[in-house]
């Protein structure tokens, strides 16, 4: 057992380079920011899904899934925010460091925990992108598939994220996908070569 003596970590004996000889690529985290309603959950699936075929190990962290297990303690005050984009961020890892792609769709509204993210995996040599899922309000709020903005217009809900409580726009994401200007076809096709470029060459 390899032990770090400074942090008592536990570090595996199969290299990256091992990783990387069995599945082509580094693993890596992709990582979707936006509203709710703006389309991630269904881009990191079109994204799977065309990654599947290449025969690319990948894995989903949806915030909306996660809240269902890993994260269930946990609401939408902004602490309990910081914590959830912090556990995932810490899985996301854990996966990359396997050799998987991790897309992380999550509304991850403030600036500063999503950056805590990726300097974590900066740090720990993991490539981290973010891209943000841009749509306006008005039509994340149209689309309201769940009618969450309803019920958080009417004050059923709170701190909910566009109404009563911020999303913190990314300042310099490496990719920005206009959901309401292109089809989710169109967006997943955008998202794809970026990502083959990103991962291979
Ligand atoms: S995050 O802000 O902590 O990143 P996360 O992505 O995990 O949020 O969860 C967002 C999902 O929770 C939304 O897609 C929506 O379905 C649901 N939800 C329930 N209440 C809220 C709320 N107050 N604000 C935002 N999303 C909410």
């Amino acid at each position: 057992m390899k032990a770090d003596p400074k942090t008592a970590r536990i570090n595996s004996t199969i290299t990256r380079e091992d990783r990387k000889k069995k599945w082509g690529h580094h693993g890596a985290v992709i990582w979707f920011t936006g509203l709710s309603g703006s389309g991630k959950s269904t881009l990191a699936l079109g994204l799977e899904a065309r990654l599947h075929t290449q025969g690319i190990a990948t894995c989903i962290l949806d915030g909306d899934t996660l809240r269902n297990g890993l994260c269930s303690d946990l609401g939408f005050s902004a602490r309990d925010r910081k914590e959830n984009i912090r556990r995932t961020g810490e899985v996301a890892k854990l996966f990359a460091e396997a050799g998987f792609i991790v897309i992380g769709a999550l509304i991850s509204p403030f600036r500063e925990d999503r950056e805590s993210v990726r300097h974590s995996c900066v740090r720990d040599h993991i490539s981290f992108i973010e891209v943000f899922v841009d749509a306006p309000l008005e039509i994340c709020e149209s689309r309201d598939p769940r009618g969450l903005y309803a019920r958080a217009r009417s004050g059923e809900i709170i701190d909910f994220t566009g109404i009563d409580s911020p999303y913190e726009i990314p300042e310099h994401p490496d990719l920005r996908l206009l959901t309401n200007q292109c089809s989710s076809l169109e967006a997943i096709e955008e998202l794809y070569h970026f990502v083959q470029e990103w991962l291979f060459h």
